[in-house]
């Protein structure tokens, strides 16, 4: 039997200086703070500068896990990065993010599976490294998201922010209910038109900008991210009282406050950051899961559950006790 288990040892992340109010964004596009906080729990969001790129802020964030990690980027075997918004079509983020941090021996590549971008790179990562491709990996979510907003059309440039977050995975023998306890994955190409960027390199266009047709896309939700937690619960033989803190992907207030009731879990041990991050698609997760961490509620040894879906549809959940043993 295996006896090898993936720790989820530290965590980073960053978020861009510049912060955009709901008041803000009602100077210059048809919408309302009162709109904006009731349908979707966002009071603000951060915004990338002109000179500022998914690298940069995925380089901050993992600079930042590292330091957690006591770690420098020699000691990394892996660099997986989740991101929709590339700096360019290539080379990948995650081989400049390696360059950045020196991390010379990785095995560098980008994920792209939008919102649930994190959990997919995380599974990932974790069949890489018990595969034997390496003992150390840094998982990155990073987003400009910004960059593909159409800022004329008020249902979607309200919802989204940049940022990044990073976590170190690290190998370890003998350590069974720590680490990646189980990670679920799920595709449906089926409803690819309900959620989705016009345009792109093989388009015959420039890349375009966020369509969503909002209310199928809560409806999905609501529905796979309740089954698809279920199926995590299931593979690691728990059961929802044995979850410390639910870190969801922050979309909507209205879709996390569902999937709270619907697991029976207290609502204080939800990590809630939609408010002042919006939805930063891949970056959403590890950046609540620092901001948990940093704050002292999520401590070492605690079951961290974590869900997500983005446009494909794409989605998943996994289940890790946070930190390490020894
Ligand atoms: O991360 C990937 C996953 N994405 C998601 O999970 C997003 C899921 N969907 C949602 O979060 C919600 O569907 C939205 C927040 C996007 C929209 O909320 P909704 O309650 O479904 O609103 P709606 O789209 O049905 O629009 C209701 C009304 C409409 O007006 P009428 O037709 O009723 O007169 C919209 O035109 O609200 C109007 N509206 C707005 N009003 C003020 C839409 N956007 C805005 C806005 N400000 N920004």
């Amino acid at each position: 039997m295996n006896n090898s288990r993936v720790l989820m040892t530290a965590v980073g992340s960053y978020l861009p200086a510049n912060i955009v109010s709901n008041e803000d964004l009602s100077s210059f596009v048809d919408t309302d703070d009162v709109w904006i906080r009731r349908r979707t729990g966002i009071a603000q969001r951060h915004i990338v500068a002109e000179d500022e790129t998914t690298a940069d802020l995925a380089q901050h964030a993992a600079k930042k896990a590292l330091t957690n990690a006591g770690l420098s980027g020699g000691d990394i075997d892996l660099i997986v990065v989740a991101t929709t918004t590339p700096d360019n079509t290539f080379p990948s983020t995650a081989t400049k993010l390696q360059h950045a941090i020196g991390a010379k021996r990785a095995i560098a590549f980008d994920v792209q599976a939008v919102c649930a971008g994190f959990v997919y790179a995380l599974d990932i990562a974790e069949a890489m490294i018990q595969s034997g491709r390496g003992r150390r990996a840094l998982v990155v979510g990073a987003e400009s998201f910004s960059k593909l907003l159409d800022w004329e059309d008020r249902s979607t440039c309200v919802l989204f922010g940049d940022g990044a977050g990073a976590v170190v995975l690290e190998l370890a023998e003998n350590y069974n209910d720590w680490g990646i306890l189980s990670s679920v994955l799920h595709s449906d190409g089926a409803f690819r038109d309900i959620l989705y960027v016009d345009g792109g390199p093989s388009s015959n266009s420039l890349v375009g900008h966020v369509r969503m047709e909002g209310k199928e896309v809560f409806r999905h939700a609501v529905e796979k991210l309740a089954a698809v937690m279920d199926e995590a619960l299931a593979a690691a033989q728990m059961d929802a009282t044995q979850i410390d803190w639910l870190v969801p992907h922050q979309a909507n207030i209205r879709i996390i406050d569902a999937m709270q009731k619907k697991m029976g879990m207290a609502s204080d041990r939800v990590v809630r950051t939609v408010e002042q991050h919006a939805n930063t698609s891949a970056a959403s997760i590890p950046l609540a899961l620092a901001v948990a961490v940093d704050d002292g509620r999520i401590k070492n040894g605690d079951v961290v559950a974590m869900e997500a879906i983005g446009g494909g549809l794409v989605w998943g959940a996994a289940l890790v006790r946070f930190g390490k043993p020894y």
